[in-house]
């Protein structure tokens, strides 16, 4: 039995910058509405050669380089995404080829913008009981083909790019015990019909209700199951859905001012299971983030479902 930590982090942002004065006549908006709404400026979008698999696959590469590891010493490739284009194979399978894995298990994750802390839960277990050493874990969404340009309610917010950590034995524990649940009572606040067609479509003031109040207790559990005091906190890594989400969830659990809050989203968008591993990756590059930091992720969507966990920064 080794104990799980993360033992490094990467990410993948499309080339291309789509600010909201690009979308708004599609949606009668300004961009003084998106950014008071969301806190959204801009968002990257994928071109026709940047693929999940494509994606996925850079931010894999590099996660795996920063953890010091061959791509033969992966033996296990876990994806959260709701936006490959093919139901069946998994992005996994190919991504775990095109990374140059020895054959890897490989499988994907349906569990929306909640995939990667489910991800990362699971990754734990695995090497915490043996079934795998090292776990890729990928967030990765192309949310560009399955979001309607024309629908006001969804056409804003989602974006695409893809963020990665590797998963493996460490020294010291670094991943806390998952919180995590679904609420199926309220399965139809946000879903897309199949991969490939813009009908993804939610309900945004329900769901904004629901993360608002729900999440904070949610997160604030995860902490208690880590043994992690407020004050002992360093980051708080929210799923990037809306910054007055964040707020109002960073206000619902009385967050010190000392503890930094991601703001990927102002640039980023909400890239759904992919918008964690991107923030966090960001915020190492910008040195908001340092090794040994403890950062708090909590992600919530579609389901509903919801996860989160404590985790040391590599
Ligand atoms: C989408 C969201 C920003 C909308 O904000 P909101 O305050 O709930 O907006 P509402 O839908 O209640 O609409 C408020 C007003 O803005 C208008 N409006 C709606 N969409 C608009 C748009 N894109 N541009 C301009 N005006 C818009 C509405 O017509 C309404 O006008 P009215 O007050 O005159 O009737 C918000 O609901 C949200 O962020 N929800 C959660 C998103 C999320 O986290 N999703 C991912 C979960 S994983």
């Amino acid at each position: 039995m080794s104990e799980p930590g993360l033992l490094g982090v990467g990410s993948y942002r499309p080339a291309r910058i789509v600010p909201n004065s690009e979308i708004v006549d599609a949606i009668d908006s300004t961009d003084e509405w998106i950014q008071q709404r969301s806190g959204i400026r801009e968002r990257r979008i994928a071109g026709p050669d940047e693929s999940v698999v494509s994606m996925g696959t850079a931010a894999a590469r590099t996660a795996v380089e920063r953890a010091g590891l061959d791509p033969q010493q992966v033996d296990c490739v876990i994806v959260a995404t709701v936006s490959h284009p093919l139901a069946t194979p998994s992005a996994a399978a190919r991504i775990a080829f095109e990374l140059g894995t020895d054959q890897a298990a490989a499988f994907d994750v349906s569990a929306a913008c909640a995939g990667f802390c489910h991800g990362v839960a699971v990754a734990a277990d695995l090497v915490r009981g043996g079934s795998a050493r090292h776990v890729v874990v990928i967030g990765v969404e192309k949310l560009s083909d399955i979001t309607d340009p024309h629908d006001r309610g969804t056409a804003f917010i989602f974006a695409d790019g893809a963020g990665a950590v590797v998963v493996g034995p460490t020294e010291s524990a670094g991943i806390g015990p998952v919180v995590w649940g679904s609420d199926g009572e309220q399965y139809d606040l946000i879903r897309s019909i199949g991969p490939g067609e813009p009908t993804l479509t939610m309900q945004g003031r329900e769901v904004f209700r629901w993360a608002s109040y729900s999440m904070a207790k949610v997160a604030l559990q995860a902490l208690d199951r880590a043994g992690v005091g407020l004050d002992e906190l360093d980051l708080f890594v929210p799923h990037q859905a809306n910054n007055r989400i964040t707020d109002a969830m960073a206000r619902a659990m009385s967050l010190p001012d000392t503890v930094r809050i991601a703001r990927d989203i102002v640039d980023a968008g909400n890239t759904s299971a992919a918008s964690i591993p991107l923030a966090l990756d960001r915020m190492i590059a910008d040195g908001d983030a340092r090794p040994g930091d403890r950062a708090l992720l909590v992600a919530f969507g579609a389901g509903l479902s919801y996860a989160a966990q404590v985790v040391t920064l590599p």
